[in-house]
């Protein structure tokens, strides 16, 4: 088990340094400072080789030009704001409206594109703090954040999320990484099987805006509840909520949610054997297949990311909460604690 700090990438304005987190097993995370960004993952397969299991990049060039969130923290807010706007006690907080121009998209892509400060707090474990100036991309509130990422002997990567602010404001963090557990450029991942705890996901609008909380999954594409190919129903377009998320681009509403870390979702690759278990102690998760990726961000390896060569289970509250309180937790007052934990624990299929 071990820790490896390195510089990844310096010029005069920036320095950005990267971790390598390793452990007994040969199972290695790289986490850069850019975006507290997860950049690799290495899982051993069934043939006992090691593959990457993310798409994104491996050069600082390629994390800061379009990326698409590959990998990244995502924060002050995840997901979608309606109008790019919300109130707290009757004050309303007008935000960067990033997406079309008329939605904020993962916070105005604050935290995301931000250099955290890394430093290694255990020796499996690496802390990631941000802080975030009072009125960033119009959220409300001087805001510490940290991401602890932790490689346990279980292949368990372990992410930690704390957050506080000094005023009253609306807190929803997130890892963002795009995951094929055949490998990158091994293929889409339309035949990995999937299997999501969730009786309901939110249904959206053309603009992928959540138009109610939850809608049930029976009878419709959105049906995980068994184990299903990614692929099955992904191009079932008679579908509107299909056609709308160009594929799967929804909230899914986890059972039984109390808070607790609780299992959500487990993904398995048809050509490597591995097997990917979520637990989170949030309510809700994105899963999002790279429908807008379409070859034109050049990715790791100087390889193409394109449609749906990966996905995303980004845990999260539910999306546009800000505007709906009633349906989530997602407003903190000044110094109450954000706290959230997901875990992505790889396992091979016997
Ligand atoms: C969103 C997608 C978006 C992607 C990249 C996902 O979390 O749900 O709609 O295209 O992030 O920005």
């Amino acid at each position: 088990m071990s820790v490896v700090k390195s510089l990844y990438f310096e010029n005069a304005n920036v320095k950005v340094n990267s971790f390598t987190i390793a452990n007994k097993n040969g199972t290695k995370a790289v986490i850069i400072e850019k975006g507290a960004t997860l950049e690799k993952l290495f899982i051993k397969t069934k043939n006992g080789d090691f593959v990457d299991v993310l798409s994104g990049h491996d050069t600082f060039k390629g994390h800061t030009e379009r990326s698409d969130y590959q990998g990244v923290v995502v924060g002050q807010y995840a997901n979608r704001i309606k109008g790019g706007k919300f109130s707290i006690d009757s004050v309303e907080y007008n935000l960067t409206k990033n997406d079309n121009g008329i939605t904020c998209l993962h916070g105005g892509g604050e935290y995301s594109s931000a250099i955290w400060n890394g430093e290694i707090t255990g020796d499996k474990a690496v802390t990631f703090t941000y802080f975030s100036p009072d009125g960033t991309d119009g959220f409300p509130g001087n805001v510490k954040a940290n991401v602890v990422y932790e490689l346990t002997d279980n292949d368990e990567l372990i992410l930690s999320y704390n957050a506080v602010s000094d005023k009253k404001t609306v807190i929803n963090l997130t890892n963002h990484a795009y995951f094929n557990l055949n490998g990158f450029d091994n293929g889409d991942i339309l035949d990995h099987e999937l299997k999501i705890n969730a009786d309901y996901f939110t249904p959206i609008d053309e603009t992928s805006i959540p138009v109610k909380m939850a809608e049930p999954v029976e009878n419709t594409p959105f049906d995980f509840r068994e184990f299903k190919k990614i692929g099955r129903d992904i191009n079932n377009t008679e579908n509107v909520q299909i056609k709308n998320g160009n594929g799967y681009d929804h909230n899914f509403i986890i059972n039984n949610f109390d808070g607790e870390l609780n299992s959500i979702a487990i993904a398995k690759a048809d050509k490597t054997g591995i097997v990917m278990e979520v637990k989170t102690t949030l309510p809700g998760v994105q899963f999002y297949t790279g429908n807008f990726l379409d070859g034109t961000i050049i990715g790791k390896d100087g390889k193409a990311l394109t449609k749906r060569c990966s996905f995303c289970l980004e845990t999260q509250v539910y999306p546009d909460s800000p505007n709906h309180q009633d349906w989530c937790k997602c407003v903190y007052d000044a110094n109450e604690e954000y706290f959230s934990r997901t875990i992505f624990a790889f396992s091979l299929e016997d």
